[in-house]
């Protein structure tokens, strides 16, 4: 089971730069309403804590024909449709596409530079496309689907269709009337289970069984996780303490940054995948905290300066690995050399522990807040479990906060003037306005 130490968050480790039970206790009425807004299930969009009791057989046998069928498994989304399976592919089977058939493509972005080099890697007629978005009509991923679409229907014709998944709404948006239309197959995002929420349903779950990862062992990590989190004493809970000791750092300590040290680069992703969880769930109504993606023992070499000295408007949470699952012992090479012959004969997974224990020192003897998430092993088990381990942290906090955890007004303007840019019908006044912004007097410009 994943483990949280937050000692060096509180006040007997950092005096008055830390948080004290009394601040905790304080909060005690809101934490309480905050679990009962989980657990009376007051939001639709709590549904993605159902997930872990999914039936995977779809999943498990959609993954099968992939793997008989595809050589080259190509995914297409964005956000949560592809930062949740790209954090699997990489904590999962690093190196994957120089070991394994079929190799993974994931495309989550519109530059064309990319979308051209994969194209020109695979073969479209030996290859699956998985078209992942619960809208069904985001403009990225259904321009790069139809980049594909077109590709494969010139190569295969009336076949194209049997070579397409589209996981999507059950019922509504474009891509589903796409997708009946054409004769796709097809998996579904349950109606309440937005986006960023999303990895452990078949967003995830599919990509995970294509290379070889037990999708129910997944489940079975987050559904532990999910018991463990229920608690409805705030001590007993780790995910709600995650939760409040990073909202007491944010009002009242004014510490709004969040810096995410994974000291695995498996986990780098997850923590990117953490970012936009904590970013678009929290960052509303003037709140919220600003989430760094880190990697230890890397940034140890470029931020740790700021992080020692730089403002004091920062938390860490560092992520240990317990178990690597292999190691390499450093030969005694060089032994006669004073500096660096100490390493010889130590295992690299010493080092690296050992780098994040001095850092957490480091930064606690500095009075920086940390807390530590200990990962006994990168496995199907324990990555279902930080995946729902922090789904359930971020509702919990986004309730605190007072804000919708499960929606993202701020990012409608912007898609807005994409839209009229793009010619999209009604949308030719939001046209008018970027043609007058574009007109604008004044212009610094060198
Ligand atoms: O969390 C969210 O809901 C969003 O960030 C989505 O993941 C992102 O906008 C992609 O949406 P969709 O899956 O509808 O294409």
């Amino acid at each position: 089971m994943i483990e949280l130490n937050f000692s060096n968050m509180m006040t007997e480790v950092l005096g008055e730069k830390g948080i004290s039970e009394r601040q905790i206790e304080a909060l005690r009425d809101r934490v309480d309403k905050a679990h009962h807004e989980i657990v009376q299930k007051r939001w639709a969009e709590l549904a993605f804590m159902d997930l872990v009791r999914q039936d995977t057989g779809e999943i498990r046998k959609t993954a099968e024909w992939v793997r008989k069928n595809a050589e080259d498994f190509l995914i297409f989304g964005i956000g949560g449709s592809a930062l949740g399976p790209r954090s699997i592919l990489e904590a999962l089977s690093p190196f994957h596409n120089l070991k394994r058939r079929p190799r993974v493509f994931i495309y989550d972005n519109v530059d064309p530079r990319t979308l051209s080099a994969i194209l020109s890697l695979v073969d479209v007629k030996k290859s699956i496309a998985n078209v992942i978005t619960k809208s069904g009509s985001t403009a990225e991923t259904m321009a790069s689907f139809m980049v594909i679409w077109d590709e494969l229907s010139r190569a295969m014709g009336n076949d194209a269709g049997g070579r397409v998944i589209a996981t999507t709404d059950p019922e509504k948006g474009n891509l589903r009337t796409i997708a009946r239309d054409k004769g796709f197959r097809t998996l579904s995002i349950p109606p309440g289970v937005v986006g960023r929420y999303s990895v452990l349903s078949p967003v995830g779950l599919l990509l995970a069984e294509v290379i070889g990862i037990d999708a129910k062992e997944m489940l079975r990590g987050a559904a532990d996780i999910n018991d463990r989190c229920s608690e409805p004493e705030i001590w007993k809970n780790p995910a709600y303490l995650f939760g409040t000791l990073l909202y007491l750092m944010d009002k009242e300590e004014k510490r709004n940054i969040s810096v995410m040290i994974p000291y695995a680069d498996g986990l780098k992703y997850l923590s990117e995948w953490f970012s936009q969880l904590w970013a678009e769930s929290l960052g509303k109504l003037g709140m919220g905290m600003t989430p760094y993606p880190s990697l230890g023992t890397v940034d140890q070499h470029s931020q740790l300066q700021l992080w020692m000295e730089g403002p004091e408007d920062k938390v860490f949470i560092f992520m240990r690995v317990l178990d690597f699952g292999a190691d390499i012992r450093i030969p005694e090479v060089f032994k006669d050399m004073e500096g660096i012959g100490y390493l010889g004969g130590h295992l690299l997974s010493e080092l690296i522990k050992a780098e994040e224990e001095s850092t957490e020192l480091a930064l606690t003897k500095n009075k920086r807040p940390n807390m530590t998430i200990h990962v006994p092993s990168l496995d199907a088990y324990h990555i279902g479990q930080l995946f729902q381990f922090f789904e359930i942290a971020t509702a919990f906090t986004g309730f605190l906060y007072g804000v919708n955890p499960f929606n993202q007004p701020g990012v409608e303007e912007g898609k807005n003037f994409t839209y009229g840019m793009m010619g999209k019908k009604g949308f030719d006044q939001r046209r008018e306005e970027v043609e007058k912004a574009r007109e604008k007097k004044v212009c610094y410009r060198l």
